[in-house]
């Protein structure tokens, strides 16, 4: 019951994470970070789900997640909330009180992670309408990501469902650093255990940035593939070193092979969102800009002719910092509420 396969015939690949966001960020700052994704998701589209499971208490209960986990070989386990956002390995477990309809766990791991998932002690009741479903990706207001243009799998088979699939308990692996969970239970006392396990991708593609500052390479080794490296909050992006196998500039990007696109747009389909930017060659100054919306993107086009590459580094931009808005402008995409 996998969600993909690991693509072992890709040679994409994201390398040198030597990102602020990875593990050496200290733990108060990580749960930080967690609490903000938690909120932006929000913004996305999540706030009925938060208004519905009284958001304080969900946040504090993440608080106390990394206090909890500091010797090794040690299984973390909390209960799993209606809504909730999983980041570390460990054991999860749900069991509704009362009926809860719409629940959804979003899980993310560092770049270079992909995530396995496995359900046991499951006691839901199918036939009632009680489903959990494992999805390949995030959903979010409808929009997924990766999207479905730049996955591997058709949409059909990014979904397991624990009730329609023959082999429940096996374990799924996501295809990216980001995974889902929905469930709807209607009984009391019914739920499940979800086990979350990281494992090491070597060559990833499509990623969700923890965090709102760092930095990342992108390579993309003689691969016609397209990579988007995705980070939900508005930020200010530099891009510090780009090589495209090509040794003369263009005039224009149209039809020169590969490229990066920057993106921006309030909800996470790549597809779907507004290009702020194409680059094509290294100018001179290597390109910064701010990108104003909710999630700021850079997808690395490669028609898989060269050994692409490009290097960049974000940061969070302040509230006095953001765009604004220019009257009968394109520029107004994405600019403070
Ligand atoms: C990559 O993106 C470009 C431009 O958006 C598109 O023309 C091309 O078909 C995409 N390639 C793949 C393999 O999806």
């Amino acid at each position: 019951m996998m969600l993909a396969s690991t693509s072992t015939s890709s040679t994409s690949s994201f390398s040198s994470s030597s990102s602020s966001s990875s593990s050496s960020s200290s733990s108060s700052s990580r749960i930080h970070t967690l609490l903000c994704l938690l909120c932006l998701l929000s913004r996305l589209g999540l706030g009925r789900y938060i208004e519905d499971n009284d958001a304080t208490d969900g946040l504090y209960s993440l608080l106390s997640l990394d206090q909890k986990r500091d010797a090794e070989d040690f299984v973390f386990r909390r209960p799993l909330r209606c809504l909730d956002m999983l980041a570390t390995e460990g054991q999860f477990t749900f069991m509704a009180a009362q009926p809860q309809l719409a629940c959804a766990a979003f899980l993310i791991g560092e770049p270079s992670e992909v995530i396995s998932l496995e359900l046991s002690d499951v006691t839901v009741d199918c036939s009632a309408g009680d489903f959990i479903k494992i999805f390949d990706g995030w959903v979010l207001k409808g929009e997924k990501f990766p999207s479905s243009q730049d996955h591997p799998l058709p949409m059909r088979q990014r979904y397991t469902d624990y009730c329609s699939s023959g082999a429940p308990g096996g374990a799924s692996r996501s295809s990216q650093n980001v995974a889902m969970v929905f469930f709807r239970i209607h009984g009391p006392d019914s739920g499940f255990t979800l086990t979350v396990r990281k494992l090491h991708n070597p060559f990833p593609c499509n990623i969700m940035s923890q965090s709102p500052e760092g930095s990342f390479t992108m390579v993309m080794p003689h691969q016609h593939r397209n990579c988007s490296f995705s980070i939900i909050y508005p930020v200010e992006l530099q891009l510090t070193e780009l090589s495209l196998g090509q040794r003369q500039a263009w005039r224009g990007c149209t039809g020169s092979g590969d490229f990066v696109e920057l993106l921006g747009g309030n909800g996470v389909d790549t597809s779907k969102m507004f290009p702020m930017a194409d680059v094509c060659f290294s100018p001179r100054g290597l390109t910064q800009m701010r990108m104003g919306c909710d999630n700021s993107v850079v997808r690395l086009v490669s028609s898989g002719k060269y050994i692409s590459r490009v290097s960049f580094r974000y940061r969070l931009l302040g509230r006095s910092e953001l765009p604004q808005a220019q009257e009968n402008s394109l520029d107004d995409f994405c600019t403070v509420e």
